[in-house]
């Protein structure tokens, strides 16, 4: 068997400086953009693959609808960015093409369709995920998940760490031999911290009494190890908030353990357990079509639907009938976070109102359900009917 250990620590070499630079850069960051002082924002509008286009189309209408007025002033504008697909993605053998990156750093926040992310033998070259890298490209350190199922008493917000851990170098492992190949975790203080305190001044700032840091440390003891004890160290600031820890195991028992979960508040979670556990907590809730996401950076944020391109609805010819509610979730999450709280929260309301109360636009992914332009019309008429500025 033919192995050159030198290559493989020559790989490695690469990657822990290219990872000590990025540490160091972090610590480089000024404040977080404070939207609520932007003479103009700008919110980019991206497709995406498979369904993406339909569902963020029609998120980005209720968005315009609901902010009429700040689109009319000229102090929020729209604006589309195309390219983000896989065939141009491939085409240029980029995760992100340039140009499409330069024209996502032009916008202040990103509403995002999903993106088809080629996987190590399904024929596609070996690009880097455009979610993954995008995340990392635009610093977007904090995926935020919430979770709701207010009949169940649970009221869950997941702070999954975006750019470190098993996703930092994940499609820069090495291969030293034909039988041993090696992947990387990665584990950095300023990384940890900044998702650590964005958990408990959210805990804080909405009367939340728990936090969960999620964990394997009895095992990956080095960079989970550093995880678990920087994200402590944070939560001795906060005080009047209880800390727990669990290892992500039986953290996903307990999920499903009734009189247990609703204990649960605010998790924080190193990125591949917060990946899977966020799919599990949006199964509970009613499907990943049902959650949205917001990342988190100091200069930019991006919002999204939890789930993937659903490329099969589009080859089936059904992506009109695709479910946009996990888009319109990331769609309210992203008027929060440019300050617009109250239209925010009228969003959420319209969005329970459609989809859990009234009910009366169903949809099924199929022709026997309404169309994915339908609902949006729906939830529109439902924001004025029900949910209007002045009720
Ligand atoms: C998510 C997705 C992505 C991830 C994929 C598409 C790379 O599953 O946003 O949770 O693993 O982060
Ligand atoms: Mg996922």
């Amino acid at each position: 068997m033919s192995y050159d250990i030198e290559k493989a620590v020559a790989a490695f070499r690469a990657l822990a400086e290219e990872q000590q630079a990025r540490a160091e850069a972090i610590k480089l960051q000024g404040a977080a953009k404070d939207y609520t002082k932007l003479d103009k924002i700008v919110i980019g509008v991206c497709g995406g693959d498979g369904i993406g286009p339909v569902i963020t189309k029609e998120s980005a209408n209720v968005l315009k609808y609901i902010l009429k007025d700040d689109v009319d002033s000229g102090r929020i504008v729209f604006k589309d960015i195309e390219g983000l697909t896989i065939e141009n993605r491939v085409a240029q053998m980029k995760a992100i093409p340039d140009d499409v990156l330069e024209e996502l750093k032009s916008c202040d926040v990103i509403l995002k369709g999903p993106t088809t992310t080629p996987q190590a033998g399904d024929g596609r070259p070996n690009i880097e995920s455009a979610n993954v890298a995008m995340r990392k490209a635009l610093d977007l350190f904090a995926n935020v998940r919430p979770v709701k199922i207010p009949e169940q008493g649970i009221d869950w917000t997941f702070f999954r760490e975006n750019t470190e851990g098993a996703y930092a170098v994940g499609s820069k492992g090495v291969n030293v031999s034909d039988d041993l190949a090696m992947d990387f975790v990665v584990t950095t203080t300023e990384g940890t911290e900044r998702i650590a305190r964005l958990a408990y001044e959210f805990a804080r700032n909405n009367k939340k009494d728990r936090v969960s840091i999620i964990n394997k440390a009895n095992v990956i003891k080095t960079t989970d190890g550093k995880f678990l004890s920087l994200c402590k160290k944070v939560g001795e600031e906060y005080p009047e908030i209880t800390t727990d820890e669990w290892y992500i195991d039986i953290t996903t028992a307990k999920l499903i353990d009734e009189k247990r979960r609703r204990d649960f508040k605010v998790f924080i979670l190193p990125n591949l357990y917060g990946d899977i556990i966020t799919d599990e907590a949006a199964e509970m809730q009613g499907g990943v079509g049902t959650a949205g996401s917001a990342n988190i950076g100091k200069k930019y944020a991006m919002f999204e639907a939890i789930h993937g391109s659903a490329p099969r609805m589009v080859q089936e010819g059904r992506d009109k009938y695709a479910d946009p509610c996990s888009m319109l979730r990331a769609a309210a999450m992203l008027l929060s976070h440019i300050g617009k709280y109250e239209e925010s929260v009228r969003l959420e309301k319209a969005l329970d109102y459609c989809m859990f109360e009234d009910k009366k636009m169903k949809i099924t992914g199929r022709e026997d359900g309404c169309t994915c332009a339908d609902f949006a019309a729906y939830v529109m008429e439902t924001l004025t009917t029900k949910f209007g500025a002045e009720n």
